[in-house]
């Protein structure tokens, strides 16, 4: 069988679907926070029975909104996206 121009651009179009789909069940997650002491004890915390949502109200102290990326989310739920490197 001939391969056509047809051929080679239904493989591209099928290809750019999948990867479509693939990265978008991707969820998208910040990187991971320092594994010091100014962090880890935001998390023993939570797992401490505190609100996260009070907790979270810290990370602000030092991560002023201006301060981060241009092109971070606008969302208040640090703790979600933010996992702890490691587990103390
Ligand atoms: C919806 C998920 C989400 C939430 C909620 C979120 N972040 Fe992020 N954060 C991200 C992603 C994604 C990145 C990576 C963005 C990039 O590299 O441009 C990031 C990056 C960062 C960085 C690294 C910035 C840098 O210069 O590389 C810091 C610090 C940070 N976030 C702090 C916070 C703080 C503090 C809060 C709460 C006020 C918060 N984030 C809430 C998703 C989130
Ligand atoms: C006492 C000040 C302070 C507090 C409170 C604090 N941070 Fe940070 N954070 C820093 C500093 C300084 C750095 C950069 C140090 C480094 O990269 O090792 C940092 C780095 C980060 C990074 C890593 C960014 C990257 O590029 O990898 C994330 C994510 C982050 N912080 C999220 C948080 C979250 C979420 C909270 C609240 C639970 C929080 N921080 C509370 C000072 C703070």
């Amino acid at each position: 069988m001939k391969i056509t121009k047809i051929d080679i651009s239904l493989v591209v179009v099928a290809a750019a679907v999948l990867g479509f789909l693939f990265l978008g069940s991707e969820k998208k997650l910040g990187p991971e926070v320092p594994a010091d002491e100014e962090h880890q004890v935001f998390y023993r915390r939570l797992d401490g029975g505190e609100k996260r949502i009070a907790l979270e109200k810290q990370c602000v102290s030092c991560h002023k909104p201006g301060s981060l990326p241009a092109a971070h989310p606008h969302k208040e739920e640090c703790m979600v996206c933010h996992l702890p490197r490691q587990k103390p």
